[in-house]
Parts: structure tokens; sequence; C-alpha cells
């Protein structure tokens, strides 16, 4: 049975039982609830690479800015537990915020990764970066665990994440996670819960045009400042505000000569007054 913490003594306590008996390897899955299967892909996944399981859900205040979505992200906490014991998660730390931020939100002592965290969304969302790195580094902290596994789908976060692992040192392996998309393409977002039913008929275009993007990198085009704007153009006449289009160097996300051929696509943009990301690896 999947047993809960709710605070740092409680959480320590049980991974140090379940850690003993099981003799094994720990998994960790940060997550902000409102589960979806790109989330249970990840728990099965952590699953496949250890013995124990500890997932998450923490609406992490630090990460969103002033007018953005804390007060309505959706929280569906019952719902939740039960997907994550259906999938065979060992643990649910379900923090509150005056345990994680004892001295105010204000005062919490930040992990920040310079550079990698200031474009692309960084620059549309200053400080988003910075609380998740200080979150998910207090995090690390806590479960201690020997592995973690993150999705894809935020690009970014991932490679922030890994960077600051390996600039702080953290005695764990990241496992990034291929994206779950819905039927007609579109990534998995607890966000998508937002979306209008028109807004959600248009949605997949992001995802169509990252494809043709793709497709057209491979098929020899190096036009990357071309493919950028006829991309954001295309998202305009479908309906979205196009934050950025950009086409990155998949390891670091700097800017890619045109001989560079480990690439990623990232998008973001907004379909009403709902942000979606997504990204394709070129
Ligand atoms: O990806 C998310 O859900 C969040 O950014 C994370 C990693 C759980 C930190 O709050």
């Amino acid at each position: 049975m999947m047993q809960r913490a709710s605070d740092a003594a409680e959480l320590r306590a049980i991974v140090r039982n379940l850690r003993a008996d099981r003799a094994g390897r720990v998994a960790f899955v940060p997550t902000m609830g409102a589960l979806h299967d790109g989330h249970l892909a990840l728990v099965k996944t952590a699953r496949e690479h250890a013995d124990v399981v500890v997932v998450s859900i923490f609406v992490n205040p630090l990460q969103f800015g002033a007018g953005e979505d804390f007060s309505r992200y959706p929280r569906q906490i019952e719902r939740d537990a039960a997907l994550l014991e259906s999938v065979g998660a060992d643990l649910l730390f379900l923090p509150g915020v005056d345990s994680l931020f004892p001295h105010g939100q204000a005062a919490q002592s930040r992990v920040e990764v310079p550079g990698l965290s200031d474009i692309l969304c960084g620059a549309s969302r200053p400080g988003h970066f910075v609380g998740v790195t200080t979150i998910v580094a207090k995090l690390f902290n806590l479960v201690q665990p020997d592995v973690a596994v993150f999705g894809e789908k935020d690009f970014q976060q991932l490679a922030i994440i890994r960077r600051m692992v390996a600039d702080l040192n953290f005695p764990l392996e990241i496992i990034g996670h291929p994206t779950t998309r819905e039927a007609d393409g579109l990534a998995m977002s607890s966000r998508n819960a937002y979306l209008s039913d028109d807004e959600r008929q248009r949605a997949p275009a992001l995802y169509v045009m990252l494809q043709n993007i793709a497709e057209r990198i491979r098929s020899g085009q190096r036009d990357f400042e071309l493919l950028q704007s006829e991309a954001s153009l295309a998202l305009q006449s479908a309906g979205f505000v196009p934050d950025y289009v950009a086409i990155r160097r998949a390891e670091d996300l700097a800017e890619p000569s045109s001989v560079e051929n480990a690439l990623v696509v990232l998008v973001a943009a907004r379909l009403g007054q709902t942000r979606l990301i997504d990204n394709i690896r070129v």
C-alpha cells in the first residue's frame, strides 16, 4: 500500500525504512499534481529503475510569477493518490507551503543556474526557473533519491536540472522521459484542462508546426531564422500568440551553427489564456 508523508521528518523516516526493507535504489518523481498519463509514464519508468518509488505533489509558489495561475492551478489530491497507487508508487510526499518554507518564501535561500535559466521561457517568466531549481534541490535533499525522472516536455527545465545536478554534485542520476501525447499529437499537460473546446481543437497545431520544421531541417533547410519566423506566422494564423519558436543546440540550448546536427525546436505560445509549450528533437 502507498504511504503518505506531509513533512520532512515523516518523509525521512519512511524513506529510511523503505530503503532498509528493500535494500535497494530509490527513484523520485517530483510533480505539481493534476496528474495525467504523462506523469504516470514517469512513475512507471521510475519503477523500472528502482526498488522504492517516491512521488511528490507540491504546487510550488516560488515558480509562479505575479499574475500567473498559482491559485487556480488544478488540485485533485485524492484522484492523484489513487492513480499513483495504481502504478505502484510506494510513497507520496505532500508537503504544505509552511513546512517547506518555514521562514517564508521571500527569505528562502535560492538555488540558481544562471544563463540557462534566463533564456526562452526564463526570459518571459522571470524567476520561474530559480523557483524550480530551488524546490527541486530541496526535494532532492529531502528524498535523497538515487535516480529522478523528469518529462522532456519541459525540455529547458530538464536541461537546467541536469546542469544543477552536475554543478552542485548531487549524487543522483537524472532520467529524461519522452513526452506523452494525446491521440491528436497535443503534448499532455495539466494546463490543457484550461482550454475551451474550441482551443482544444486548435491546440494540436503546435505539434504539427514542430513536425513540419523538423522535417524541413532534416531535408536540408538550414536557414533557421526563416524557419522560426515562418513557424511564428503559421501559429498566429492558427490563433496562437507565439512567445518564441526557437531552434537550438539540444545539448545546451545555445544558438546552433548551420552545421550542428543535434538540435531541438522549442515553442511556447498562448492560446487564449493558456500558455502551452512543446518541443521536438531533430
Ligand atoms: O515540472 C513540474 O511539474 C515542476 O516544475 C516540478 C519539477 C515538479 C517542480 O515544481
